[in-house]
């Protein structure tokens, strides 16, 4: 696996009530990820969640972003969110944003997506795509707060390789 690299390590993001930090994430937040992927819904029985985050660690680990808030009395010094951005030369993309249901409602998830888009930015991605589960009416309403819009495209995809 490739180890994050330093220029990319920590940006604090202020929200407007909560400040967060948003760094890159670093070993000892994996099991805290896989944690938060679970209690937030985002795990799949096609999808292993350990091997998606080995994936990504040894492909951009870069992008693999946390936020920890420690002015938060509910969750202090852990990880609240998780964002994993990539960017493979013509589109952004953002996966397994997930907030701690504890602390929702606090302008993190927003904090840790707009830390997001600028990484993506300052690497000339001109656009972002993300898919959502079509059920999933907060999540689009929380998009749509941000500006996204509902593209006119039919999203498709064939797996590779599977994982159990
Ligand atoms: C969706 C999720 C990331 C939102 O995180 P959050 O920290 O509670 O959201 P924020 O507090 O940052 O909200 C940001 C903005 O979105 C708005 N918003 C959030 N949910 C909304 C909804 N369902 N409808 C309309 N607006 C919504 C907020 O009012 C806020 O607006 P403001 O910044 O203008 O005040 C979080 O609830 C979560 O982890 N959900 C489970 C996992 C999931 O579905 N992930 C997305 C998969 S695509």
């Amino acid at each position: 696996m490739r180890p994050p690299r330093a220029a990319a390590e920590t940006k604090a993001v202020t929200s407007p009530k909560f400040p967060l930090v948003v760094r890159t994430a670093i070993p000892a937040d994996h099991e805290r990820i896989l944690e938060l992927w679970e209690a937030c819904g985002l795990t799949r029985p096609w999808n292993d969640p350990r091997r998606d985050l080995e994936r990504k660690l040894a492909h951009d680990p870069e992008l693999l972003l946390v936020g920890t808030a420690p002015d938060d009395t509910t969750t202090a010094n852990k990880v609240v969110a998780t964002l994993m951005a990539g960017y493979e030369g013509h589109r952004g993309w953002l996966n397994y944003l997930a907030v701690d249901p504890a602390a929702s409602g606090r302008g993190f998830g927003r904090a840790i997506v707009t830390e997001g888009e600028r990484r993506l930015e300052a690497l000339g991605c001109p656009k972002i795509n993300l898919q959502v589960r079509h059920d999933n009416m907060a999540a689009i309403g929380f998009w749509e707060a941000l500006g996204y819009m509902v593209d006119d495209a039919v999203s498709m995809g064939r797996r590779l390789i599977l994982d159990n």
